[in-house]
């Protein structure tokens, strides 16, 4: 039996440069996918797959995530006097409730690696999950919950991956592959944003992790990777040969939200399966085309 994951870091620090000017004052977190935020859907995830306690790291000039999964008073009690009992019980649904959610500050994008060392004193010794919630993925059996079931299984660390075409593996963080078993394959390296020339395989890490605690080890020295930033990849890397390490081709479309391309992507598929909604886009996009 394995410890169980019960707690998730979501790094909401980064500057999001891509979606400037928009992310000058609103976090690229809270752009919305149709009409919920990216960190929603994040949410959404974790709890199907039982996380219970929420660590945001947070950077400067984003408190509007900290006041998304607070109450908003005034607007709950105009809906309840106005009779607009669905938005308000949706609004409802929203928080994972009190206690569940801390919040600590990065007071410097320094890069992911660094990011998840911050919430290093609140996760404690115990295996945790990362979630990137400007990855979003659309799957029957939520992407996270898929990696809880195999680390259930296998114990050590987990991470979701992905096939990408070679020429985008500078992008990624990418696997040296080792034997494979199905969708689950063995990692036996790391490297992060190799050139398609020098990449080991086109399995790529997508933002939906399970670590063991020992990464915070590696974490603790600080040391810049690829682009001046402290990479996760780099500290996952280091564990690889004392702990165990599998890369899961998980089940379902991801969609890069943290570019501009993808998130339109994933607003026109998930508006496509909103059955409110997907006659109408359909005959806009044939339209919008034939003009
Ligand atoms: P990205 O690589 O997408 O960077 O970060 P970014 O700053 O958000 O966006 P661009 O590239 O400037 O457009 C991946 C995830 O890691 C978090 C981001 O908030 C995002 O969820 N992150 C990144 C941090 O929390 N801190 C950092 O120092 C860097």
């Amino acid at each position: 039996m394995h410890q169980q994951v019960r707690k998730a870091v979501l790094p909401v620090a980064g500057l999001g440069t891509r979606f400037l000017p928009v992310t000058k004052t609103v976090p690229k977190e809270l752009l919305p996918v149709i009409d919920t935020p990216l960190v929603q859907y994040a949410i959404d995830e974790a709890q199907e797959a039982g996380i219970e306690e929420f660590i945001f790291v947070n950077g400067r000039g984003k408190n509007a995530i900290d006041d998304y999964f607070d109450h908003a008073f005034e607007l709950e009690t105009l809906l309840k006097e106005r009779g607009k009992s669905d938005e308000w019980s949706l609004l409802q649904r929203l928080n994972p409730g009190p206690g569940k959610t801390a919040f600590v500050r990065q007071q410097e994008p320094k890069g992911l690696g660094h990011a998840v060392w911050c919430a290093k004193d609140y996760v404690g010794k115990e295996p945790f999950a990362v979630i990137l919630p400007d990855d979003l993925v659309d799957a029957d059996q939520g992407c996270l919950s898929q990696l809880i079931e195999v680390y259930n299984r296998t114990g050590g660390n987990v991470v979701a991956v992905e096939n990408v075409p070679r020429e985008h593996t500078n992008r990624y963080g990418v696997l040296d592959i080792g034997t494979t078993d199905g969708a689950l394959v063995e990692v036996k390296g790391l490297v992060e944003k190799p050139d398609p020339s020098e990449a080991p395989s086109t399995l790529s890490i997508i933002g939906r992790y399970i670590l063991l605690p020992e990464v915070f080890g590696h974490l603790d020295r600080h040391e810049k990777g690829a682009g001046g930033e402290i990479q996760l990849t780099d500290a996952m890397a280091k564990m690889i040969g004392s702990q165990l390490f599998h890369g899961l081709e998980f089940d379902g479309t991801r969609y890069d939200c943290g570019s501009k391309l993808g998130f339109l992507e994933a607003n026109l598929a998930m508006a496509l399966k909103r059955p409110e909604l997907s006659d109408d886009v359909r005959k806009m996009m044939v339209t919008l085309l034939n003009e």
